[in-house]
């Protein structure tokens, strides 16, 4: 790659590494008896012993590194002194800043034996993240995206959240163009080579509807369904697109083994 964009896709690729890994670190840690506030504290002094900060700390007064998702959590759960116990499963969202660029991903955890429910859940949004992935390429849409994740998630009775978006991101954590994970094929902003954003599907088992509690922060579904979410970030290149936060641990969906 010889362009305008190869210094930056090669500072993606560090700050996506060093987010992967410690997605792949904390994966022996997550089992019952764990609290949220222990992932968070292993990941943060992960993230900082290799040359990384956790972009979520005191970003717009957050005060935990990462985001700890359980069971009918949507997103933005806050890490505290609750304890993982069997039947759990949650979202694990870490965004790391090397060099001044950013790693966003998450993934799906659980903690012994689920809900069948809850199992096939986790499929699906896994499913409909790399099914998105894989048609992107320049000169798409991206109503292109947000179809596929639609179509296929709601063809297996669920449903994809409407209040939060994937987003573009690079020396800044969230910014232009907001990626929907719902839409119309050839429909929205075109896809260009050197774009870089995010894909992070939250796909409940109910209905899409959430609501945010008194904390300022933790997204619930409001009928009580249960969430999953996954989350990469992406680059697109001349004839296709880079996965910047692949688990080189070759984790991709639980189980982890
Ligand atoms: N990592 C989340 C995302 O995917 C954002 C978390 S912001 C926080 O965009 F402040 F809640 F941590
Ligand atoms: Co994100
Ligand atoms: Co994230």
């Amino acid at each position: 790659m010889n362009d305008n964009y190869s210094e930056k896709f090669e500072k993606m690729r560090v700050a996506g590494k060093l987010a992967s890994q410690t997605l792949d670190m904390i994966t022996d840690f997550i089992r019952p008896g764990i609290s949220t506030n222990k992932i968070d504290q292993i990941c943060y002094e992960y993230i900082k012993d290799n040359g990384g900060y956790s972009a979520p700390l005191y970003y717009r007064g957050y005060t935990k590194s990462l985001c700890t998702s359980l069971n009918h959590v949507v997103c933005h759960g806050i890490p505290s002194d609750r304890i993982l116990d069997e039947g759990d499963f949650l979202n694990i969202d870490v965004t790391t800043i090397v060099n001044n660029y950013h790693g966003d991903t998450s993934r799906m955890y659980t903690v012994g034996k689920i809900p069948v429910k809850a199992e096939n859940l986790i499929d699906a949004t896994y499913n409909s993240m790399m099914n998105a992935i894989k048609i992107l390429r320049p000169g798409i849409k991206l109503g292109d995206i947000g179809y596929t994740i639609q179509s296929y998630v709601e063809r297996k009775g669920f449903s994809v959240v409407r209040d939060f978006c994937g987003h573009g991101i690079s020396s800044v954590f969230h910014e232009q163009p907001n990626i929907l994970h719902y839409g119309k094929k050839d429909n929205g902003l075109e896809l260009k080579p050197g774009m870089t954003f995010t894909i992070e599907p939250m796909i409940n088992s109910g209905k899409y509807d959430v609501k945010v509690l008194n904390d300022g922060w933790t997204a619930v579904t409001k009928d009580k369904s249960f969430s999953a979410q996954f989350e990469h970030t992406l680059g697109i290149t001349e004839n296709g697109y880079e996965i910047f936060t692949e688990s080189a641990k070759g984790y991709r969906k639980p189980p982890y083994n």
